[in-house]
């Protein structure tokens, strides 16, 4: 869980390189519990939700539907393994891992069940 965050939130630091110029580069983690939530097909009792939002450009339109495939990438030397490898952790808990982007915010979201 730790490298899938580590993965996720280094992506946004680097996305962020023009705001922090700019002096406002913003990410927020936010966790809550989640009750009677279905993963899958599964239901469970309760589940923890992860958010990792940053206020930078957004993943490009080309990119949306494949930044969980491996290798690919929209930086200058990216190897695209990070987010394959932060949905392969979460989905080792049983868990989900999907974004929202748009200019200005996109949200990673981790979805995980509780015991
Ligand atoms: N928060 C974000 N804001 C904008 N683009 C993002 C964000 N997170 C991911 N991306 C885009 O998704 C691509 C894939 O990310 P991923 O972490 O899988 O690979 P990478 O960062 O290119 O390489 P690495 O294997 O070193 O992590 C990134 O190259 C970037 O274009
Ligand atoms: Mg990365």
């Amino acid at each position: 869980m730790i490298q899938a965050l580590l993965n996720i939130v280094h992506n946004a630091s680097q996305a962020l390189s023009e705001r922090i110029e700019q002096g406002d580069a913003r990410i927020v983690l936010r966790t809550r519990v989640a009750r009677q939530v279905t993963i899958g097909k599964q239901r469970y009792r309760l589940a923890l939700e992860l958010h990792v939002e940053d206020n930078g450009p957004g993943i490009p339109d080309s990119l949306k539907e494949r930044i969980f495939y491996p290798l690919v990438s929209g930086r200058e030397g990216g190897s695209g393994l990070g987010l394959t490898l932060a949905q392969t952790f979460v989905q080792q808990h049983q868990g989900t891992i999907e974004c929202d982007s748009e200019p200005g915010r996109t949200v990673f979201k981790i979805l995980i069940p509780l015991p």
